[in-house]
């Protein structure tokens, strides 16, 4: 009995110092291998007198189970150590500061409309939304256009069927709205138009923003100053604008209007190629015959009407070469613009 409670006492203070796998392999071979100490204990067992063995027997299996249990808490607390020293080490860094998830952002395009929009609509124009398939009539004819008019070739359109087609410009909406409403008239038209174009530059659906004013006493100093307003709004307060005399049957006089560079101010650049200037849309006084055909009398009415890209618009401001990218909805190209 003695013996038992020594080598119990002996085998407990031997585990304290045990702190890896490895030395409590060699504390098991110590107590349970081949000549270990509680293995060498049965083996005497043989040579007790009969009466004795199974006191001794129970005895000895006492200690053994006493063994194993303190065996198994050092195993669990070997464990526990591993754990903590793993966490430690391998020092996991809770600050990352990347976000979960990316949150989507509107199109540039979309943007530029947006901005255009609360532009104008806060200088009193209404949105009017106008529809994409159109008859010949609103998107030609009633637009002093027609049929056979040399002026349809600057326009490569898509027919559906005779007299259906997608349209190709905005100005389709100009009618649409005079028909539906009595002067004096202030309204955008922002929306999808449709050419029988594609290059690098073009593609064969595009978005235009049309403007329309009517009222009494309107000159073309009132359509300067509303394009110079909206000039210096989109491309910075320096920014000035020319008009050269161009040609659209449903104005008259008409303009094309460019607008001083905005990356040179002027000095030339690659950006308005060297020139100092950017073209960015087409104007004009709302051609009498269109007041006509839209019941508008012409002698008491005046107006004008400017048509702008917003692709083209959005290209110039961001750089973009190639108007494809605003299409290919690639989220590399879109996370630009976040
Ligand atoms: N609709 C013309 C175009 O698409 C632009 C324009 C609009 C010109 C309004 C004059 C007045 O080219």
């Amino acid at each position: 009995m003695e013996n038992l409670k020594e080598i119990q006492a002996t085998a407990a203070d031997k585990l304290i110092a045990v702190d890896s796998e490895i030395k409590l392999a060699e504390f098991k071979a110590f107590v349970f291998g081949k000549s270990g100490l509680v293995t060498e204990l049965m083996k005497t067992l043989k040579s007790l007198p009969n009466d004795q063995k199974p006191q001794a027997g129970k005895e000895i299996n006492d200690l053994r189970v006493a063994i194993s249990t303190m065996i198994e808490n050092k195993e669990k607390e070997l464990h526990r150590m591993a754990i903590d020293r793993a966490i430690n080490e391998e020092g996991i860094d809770l600050s990352i500061d990347k976000p979960l998830h990316r949150i989507g952002s509107l199109h540039p395009l979309n943007r530029i409309r947006d901005k255009l929009v609360n532009y104008f609509v806060g200088n009193g124009y209404i949105v009017y939304d106008s529809p994409e398939i159109e008859s010949d009539y609103y998107n030609f004819q009633a637009l002093n256009i027609p049929p056979d008019h040399p002026a349809r070739d600057m326009q490569d359109t898509f027919f559906i069927e005779d007299g259906i087609l997608l349209r190709s410009q905005t100005s389709s909406g100009q009618i649409r709205h005079m028909e539906h409403h009595k002067p004096p008239l202030k309204m955008i038209c922002p929306g999808r138009v449709y050419r029988s174009d594609d290059d690098s530059t073009h593609s064969p659906v595009f978005h235009q923003l049309e403007g329309l004013v009517i009222d009494k006493n309107v000159t073309l100093c009132d359509l300067k100053g509303t394009l110079e307003g909206f000039a210096k709004f989109i491309f910075g307060d320096q920014t000035t604008i020319r008009f050269r005399p161009s040609y659209f049957p449903f104005t008259e006089p008409s303009v094309e209007v460019d607008v001083s560079c905005f990356n040179c101010h002027g000095r030339g650049c690659r950006v308005c190629k060297n020139t100092g200037w950017i073209e960015i849309l087409g104007a004009g006084m709302v051609n009498r015959k269109v007041l006509e055909n839209c019941n508008i009398d012409p002698d008491e009415y005046h107006g004008f009407a400017f048509g702008m890209g917003l692709d083209r618009i959005t290209m110039i401001l961001h750089a973009i070469n190639d108007i494809k990218l605003l299409w290919e909805n690639d989220v590399r190209f879109l996370h630009m613009f976040d």
